[in-house]
C-alpha cells in the first residue's frame, strides 16, 4: 500500500515538468510577445519625442568636429573621386516667383562691430540653391554681351574639368525648370528659356559653346568649379566669371585655392581661414551644401567690373587695386555690393561648385532701410587695418560715414528706430 502510494507520488512528480510546460506554454509565449510589443512601442515613442533636426544657421560648420559623421565621407586618395549615386530631392516652385516682379533678397550681412574674420559658412537648404529675381534680364544681357566681347578669358573649362562642367549644366537643366517653371522649361535635350526664347541642347557633341558659358546664361550667378589634385589641393579648372567686379578669371585660372586667396591679399587668410577651408573642401559631400555672404563698397556703378580700381583689360602683370580709386566721391557714386555664395560637391565628377550671386545697390537706397545706416557705419568702423586696406576704406570712409551717420540720426529723430537700436538689434538673424 505504502509502496503503491509512493509509486503514484513518484509518477506525479515525474509528470510535473510536462504539466508545467503544457499549462504554461501559452502564458510564456504570450508574455514574450507582450514584452516585445511594449519594447517596440516605447522605442518608437522615444524616437518621436526627439526634436526634429534644426536648420543650422551658425558658422559652426567651420569646425570639422561639429559636422555629422555621415557628411564626412570615406577616406579618399587625394585627387581620386568615385562617383556616388546621389540625387537631391526635386525642389518645389519658388512661391509666387515672377521675372518682372520678384525683388532681389535684401542681404545686409553686416553687424554692429566688432568684426571677426571667419569662413561664415552655414547649411544651405537644397531648394534655395539658385536665386533669381527681377534683375535676371539685366544680368542675362550683361553676361551675353560680355561673353560676346570677352568669351574665353571670362568663361573657361580645362579639358580635365569638362565632365564636371557638363555635370553642372545638367544639374541646372534639372533644377531650374522645377524651381522657376515660368522662366524655364525642361526639354528632352536640355532646357528652354521661355522669356528670352533661347533653347539649349545639352546632349549634342561637341557642345556649341563652353558648358560654363551656357551655365552662365541660365543664372545670375558667376560660377566656378574646383577640382582636387593629387596633392590634395583644390584647383580652379572651370569658371564663368562675368560680373565679379574686383577679380578676373584669367588672373586666377588653374590656381589652387590658397594661392587664389593669398594673391588677392585676403585678410586673415593664412591665420584664420586656410586650415578650415582646406578641411571643408576635403570633406564636403554631395549632401552637404553650404552658403556664405560677404559685402563690399565700391565707388562707381559698374556691376561687371569696378573700373575705379583699374582697367579690366589693363596689363595683367600690374595688380589692380584701390590705390587708383578717386577719393571721397559724392555719396551717389557709392554702391553696396554683396555676394551670396554657395558651395556643393557634384556627385559624378567630384568637382566642388562655387556659385557667386552678386546683389548690387546704391548706398543711398539701402540707407533708407530702418537701422541699416547705423549698422553699416558701425560695421565699417569696426574693420581692422588689414580688412580696411582690403576693402579700400580710406578711399570712401569720410563721405560714406558722414552720410550714414546723418541718415542714422534722422532715423532716430523720426522714431524709425530707437536710441538703443544696437542692443535691440543683437538678435538679428544673419545674414539679413
Ligand atoms: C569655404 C570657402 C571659401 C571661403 C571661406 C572664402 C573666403 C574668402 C574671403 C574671406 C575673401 C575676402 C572677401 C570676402 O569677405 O568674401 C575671399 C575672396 C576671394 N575668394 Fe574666397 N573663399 C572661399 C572659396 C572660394 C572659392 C572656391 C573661390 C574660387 C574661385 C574663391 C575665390 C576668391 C576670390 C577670387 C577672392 C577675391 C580675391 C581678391 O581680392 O583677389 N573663394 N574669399
Amino acid at each position: 500500500m505504502v509502496a503503491n502510494t509512493l509509486l503514484a507520488v513518484q509518477q506525479q512528480i515525474e509528470r510535473v515538468p510536462q504539466l508545467v510546460s503544457q499549462n504554461f506554454k501559452p502564458v510564456l509565449y504570450g508574455g514574450i510577445i507582450a514584452f516585445l510589443f511594449t519594447s517596440f512601442l516605447v522605442t518608437r515613442l522615444i524616437q518621436r519625442k526627439k526634436p526634429a533636426p534644426r536648420r543650422a544657421n551658425s558658422p559652426d560648420l567651420e569646425k570639422p568636429s561639429s559636422r555629422k559623421p555621415t557628411s564626412k565621407g570615406p577616406e579618399r586618395t587625394p585627387g581620386v573621386w568615385t562617383p556616388v549615386d546621389f540625387k537631391w530631392p526635386d525642389p518645389p516652385p519658388y512661391p509666387g516667383w515672377d521675372v518682372y516682379k520678384t525683388d532681389p533678397l535684401p542681404y545686409r550681412p553686416f553687424k554692429h562691430g566688432p568684426y571677426h574674420i571667419t569662413m561664415g559658412l552655414r547649411t544651405m537648404q537644397w531648394d534655395d540653391w539658385i536665386e533669381l529675381d527681377n534683375h535676371y534680364l539685366k544680368f542675362h544681357a550683361d553676361k551675353k554681351r560680355r561673353i560676346e566681347e570677352r568669351g574665353a578669358t571670362h568663361c573657361r573649362t580645362a579639358p580635365e574639368a569638362m565632365d564636371g562642367a557638363i555635370e553642372l549644366l545638367e544639374e541646372l537643366c534639372d533644377y531650374l525648370p522645377q524651381r522657376y517653371p515660368t522662366l524655364y522649361r525642361k526639354t528632352p535635350v536640355g532646357i528652354d528659356n521661355i522669356v528670352t526664347g533661347e533653347c539649349f541642347n545639352v546632349t549634342q557633341r561637341p557642345l556649341p559653346e563652353d558648358p560654363m558659358q551656357t551655365c552662365a546664361r541660365l543664372v545670375q550667378d558667376d560660377l566656378a568649379i574646383m577640382f582636387e589634385g593629387s596633392d590634395g589641393q583644390y584647383y580652379l579648372l572651370a569658371g564663368a566669371i562675368l560680373l565679379a567686379g574686383f577679380w578676373r578669371l584669367s588672373d586666377k585660372f588653374g590656381m589652387p585655392l590658397s594661392e587664389i586667396h593669398t594673391s588677392g591679399d585676403v585678410p586673415g587668410f593664412k591665420t584664420k581661414l586656410e586650415k578650415g577651408m582646406m578641411n571643408f573642401f576635403r570633406r564636403v559631400q554631395p549632401n552637404g551644401p553650404v552658403l556664405r555672404n560677404n559685402y563690399f563698397l565700391q565707388v562707381d556703378d559698374e556691376l561687371a567690373w569696378s573700373s575705379s580700381i583699374g582697367a579690366e583689360d589693363g596689363d595683367h602683370t600690374q595688380a589692380v587695386g584701390w590705390d587708383t580709386a578717386e577719393k571721397n566721391k559724392a555719396i551717389e557714386h557709392h554702391f553696396f555690393r554683396s555676394e551670396r555664395q554657395s558651395l556643393r560637391r557634384l556627385p559624378r565628377s567630384g568637382g566642388v561648385v562655387f556659385t557667386i550671386r552678386t546683389y548690387f545697390e546704391p548706398v543711398t537706397a539701402i540707407a533708407k532701410e530702418p537701422g541699416v545706416p547705423g549698422r553699416l557705419a558701425s560695421a565699417v568702423r569696426s574693420w581692422g587695418d588689414d580688412v580696411s586696406k582690403y576693402k579700400g576704406r580710406e578711399r570712401y570712409q569720410d563721405v560714406l560715414l558722414e552720410y550714414l551717420d546723418e541718415q542714422h540720426r534722422q532715423q532716430v529723430e523720426r522714431g524709425v528706430i530707437g536710441e538703443n537700436y544696437a542692443e535691440e538689434d543683437e538678435g538679428r538673424k544673419y545674414p539679413y
